[in-house]
């Protein structure tokens, strides 16, 4: 028997729900904020993600799904949304739009990671990136959106950690002071921070190992060492956000695994915590788009988790908005009727109420008890004698109240009762 991927699972009806809420909320809050619609392919050049989420992040080195196709170019499945849509607005030349340009997406991303809970090999992503525009209020903005939308979905207690890492300018500055930080703790730090000192130094901040962290907690801040641009946007991002009245905890050990940040940093957290928390992540990343080979452009965005979100909505036992129930369930007694009632659900559903119509040749009762499974409101009854006289049986099925309805009146009817 086949199995979905390890790493992989499938979205049954009754989850959707969930997702199709998320979704909701997530395209109502973009068009609120002025972001449109981007979709960008599910494979990419494998060097776009290698050259801006950056050789020795865990994404490249580690996660990516990488192929050749039968041509022989090197393609990967998409790792991230944020590069994609940079490409595109290169490929498309938006930078000759109205900047910023303001784009969404929704949409999986992949990432060979191993499997627990809230972490797949398959993820969906909800992310908006505005492009072009360096001005710290669009941070303040785009933060708020993040938050705005877990508000929207009802989820209580999350936090935004922020930080600022700084620029090119600012930053070696900063590497080198770290790595002097580090240098007298060598021994004492795990493997893979080792070998981050000499490859990744950020990523020291935010190892999870407690040696590490407790070596963390007395490095130097990237704040501390902000060049003057730097410091004054970061100051500018949190008096927009206390303006706002957007709570915001600084979280100094805040860096993000993908190496194209600058300046703001961001993530959002759950209330309840743990290893695989973090709802969303983003941030600054104003050379990205020349990495690309464009002109220098701006950029600043937010990506969160759909399956982390629905694992809280879920956690939380928020209620959700139920899909959509059939309005009726067409039911017939005998070979006759149910030649009326193919062609009577058929017009019904021209007036777009959403019907189920029975089939076999299941008894009644039978057929009462399908209508009842799939939560249908009303049952239309087509028997021989009620089809005689132009009618049919109308069963409200909470209730079980039945009357006759002529033919002519049941779409009215049921409009009427739409509930
Ligand atoms: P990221 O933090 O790598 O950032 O991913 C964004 C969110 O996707 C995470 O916060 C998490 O909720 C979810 N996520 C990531 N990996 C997995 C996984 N293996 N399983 C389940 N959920 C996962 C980015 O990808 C950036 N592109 C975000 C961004 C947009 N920065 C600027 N604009």
């Amino acid at each position: 028997m086949h199995k979905a991927p390890r790493g992989t699972f499938d979205i049954l009806p009754q989850e959707h729900a969930y997702w199709k809420h998320a979704e909701e909320k997530a395209v109502s809050l973009c068009l609120l904020y002025g972001y449109q619609p981007l979709s960008t392919p599910i494979f990419e050049d494998a060097q776009l993600f290698s050259r801006t989420v950056g050789k020795g992040t865990d994404i490249i080195d580690k996660e990516m799904y990488v192929f050749q196709d039968k041509g022989g170019q090197e393609l990967a499945l998409r790792a991230e949304g944020t590069a994609p849509v940079c490409r595109a607005y290169l490929e498309h030349g938006l930078f000759n739009l109205a900047q910023p340009v303001k784009l969404y997406y929704i949409g999986p991303a992949f990432r060979y990671e191993r499997p627990q809970a809230g972490r797949y090999r398959q993820h969906h992503q909800f992310g908006f990136e505005a492009l072009g525009e360096a001005d710290p209020v669009l941070d303040a903005e785009v933060i708020e959106m993040a938050w705005r939308f877990f508000i929207s979905l009802g989820l209580s207690g999350v936090s935004i950690q922020l930080n600022s890492i700084g620029c090119k300018l600012c930053r070696p500055g900063y590497l080198e002071v770290l790595r002097r930080h580090y240098s007298g703790y060598t021994e004492r730090l795990c493997s893979d921070c080792k070998a981050r000192l000499t490859r990744k130094p950020l990523r020291l901040l935010d190892c999870k190992q407690a040696v590490c962290q407790e070596i963390a907690g007395t490095a130097p801040k990237t704040t501390d060492h902000l060049c003057h641009e730097c410091r004054l946007h970061f100051e500018s991002v949190r008096r927009y956000l206390e303006t706002l009245g957007i709570p915001f905890h600084l979280n100094h050990g805040l860096v993000r695994g993908l190496d194209y940040y600058t300046r703001t940093v961001f993530e959002v957290e759950p209330q309840e915590k743990g290893g695989q928390s973090s709802l969303g992540g983003g941030g600054r990343y104003d050379d990205l788009i020349e990495t690309l080979g464009g002109n220098s452009t701006p950029g600043v965005g937010f990506a969160a988790g759909l399956e982390r979100i629905v694992l809280n909505l879920k956690r939380e036992s928020l209620d959700i908005p139920p899909l959509p129930r059939p309005v009726a369930f067409v039911a017939y007694l005998g070979q006759e009727a149910k030649i009326d009632a193919l062609k009577i659900a058929s017009e019904l559903r021209k007036a777009e109420l959403a019907i189920i119509m029975a089939t076999g040749d299941r008894s009644l009762k039978g057929q009462m008890r399908h209508a009842n499974s799939l939560g249908s409101t009303y049952a239309v009854i087509l028997g021989k004698e009620e089809l005689s006289n132009r009618n049919a049986i109308l069963r409200d099925m909470a209730s079980g109240d039945q009357q006759t309805v002529p033919l002519t009146e049941l779409t009215r009817v049921l409009k009427q009762g739409q509930k």
